[in-house]
């Protein structure tokens, strides 16, 4: 029996997910470069005020979020940093750190920065500036001079203390880069693209940035190319189906795998490079897992179906459901 013709080229190749990123998935190289700058503003601020109290609380400042490692969206409104904080001094009640740190910043900026650009919240505080309304969460990282920067992040969306190294995180994702300079971030980006997608749909929907980056660098590691993209999804969201997101992720950049907990029953197990007793994904629960693995059973279904579509527009619809209605092909 004759098999049907394939078309041997898809109507939306790598070209056209290349396109799509560069209008609007990626922050763009100067807009990331400006706001990397203000960071770097605060950061020497904050060190020229420290070279002049010494023994002030607050240590230095990290920039940690996905600005810093390359992996932003171009919808990113907020830059993270981490701010050490010295432990001896900081309050124990942990009601009373957030307040406490924000404080300490209206300090070293006083001669910056208005006290009122400078706010608590819920479990960091917030610095807003004023021309570009950019604003920058800064979490507090309780330090006791470890050589890797280790300390106590305090999560800036749920408060929990974890033991971990945004530093190391940063050195983790940069040896991804050096493996696939462009391609690594790209990848992590479109599929932070379709995980923001699903939020806007349905906002109880989860799947967290970091987690998202630490999937895609485990399947590079394990040999998936994302030098091309439709082929990359499909690898990952496949990875995500056949599993059911229940099989365990861990690396060994910083420890060796025997340090690893036995089962901890968690829906989810994806471990801090960092530390193996952080399960970054400790949070979610079986039907957040579920609804992860649904969502990526219908992005796999709509790449394969548009790679067998015979219109573009059929294809386009299909990659509509993975990328959102702002892709026209
Ligand atoms: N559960 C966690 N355990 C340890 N470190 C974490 C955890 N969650 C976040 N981090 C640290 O905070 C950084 C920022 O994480 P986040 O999930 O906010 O992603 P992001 O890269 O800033 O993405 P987005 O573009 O969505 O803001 C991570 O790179 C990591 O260093
Ligand atoms: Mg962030």
């Amino acid at each position: 029996m004759d098999c049907e013709p394939v078309n041997e080229e898809p109507f939306i190749t790598h070209d056209n997910l290349v396109f799509f990123a560069g209008r609007s998935v990626n922050l763009p190289r100067e807009v990331a470069q400006d706001h990397r700058d203000q960071v770097n503003t605060l950061r020497d601020r904050l060190e020229l005020h420290i070279d002049e109290h010494p023994g002030f609380s607050l240590v230095k400042m990290l920039h940690a979020g996905s600005v810093a490692k390359g992996t932003a969206l171009k919808t990113v409104n907020d830059l993270d940093v981490a701010v050490y904080v010295r432990k001896d001094d900081a309050p124990t009640d942990e009601a009373e750190l957030v307040g406490w740190m924000t404080e300490r910043l209206r300090e070293a900026y006083g001669k910056l920065i208005n006290p009122d650009q400078i706010q608590p919240g819920t479990h960091c505080a917030t610095i807003t500036f004023k021309g570009s309304g950019l604003s920058v969460d800064v979490v507090p990282v309780l330090y006791e001079d470890d050589s890797d920067d280790c300390g106590y992040l305090v999560a800036k969306d749920t408060g929990e203390r974890l033991l971990t190294s945004v530093r190391l995180h940063l050195r983790f994702v940069r040896a991804r880069k050096n493996a696939h300079p462009d391609d690594y971030a790209q990848v992590v980006r479109f599929v932070k693209w379709w995980a923001r997608q699903r939020k806007l749909a349905d906002p109880t929907f989860k799947c967290k940035s970091f987690m998202v980056e630490l999937l895609v660098a485990y399947l590079t590691d394990q040999g998936v190319d994302p030098t091309n993209y439709p082929l990359a999804l499909e690898e990952i969201f496949g990875y995500i189906v056949k599993t059911g997101l229940a099989e365990r992720i861990a690396f060994t950049d910083f420890y060796p795998a025997s340090k690893l907990p036995s089962p901890t029953g968690a829906a989810i197990e994806i471990f801090d490079p960092v530390n193996p007793a952080n399960n970054i994904a400790s949070r979610y629960s079986t039907l957040e897992r579920d609804r992860i693995v649904e969502a990526a059973d219908e992005a796999l279904g709509a790449i394969t179906e548009a790679r067998y579509a015979t219109t573009k527009a059929q294809a386009v619809a299909c990659w509509q459901v993975v990328l959102g209605p702002s892709f026209r092909g």
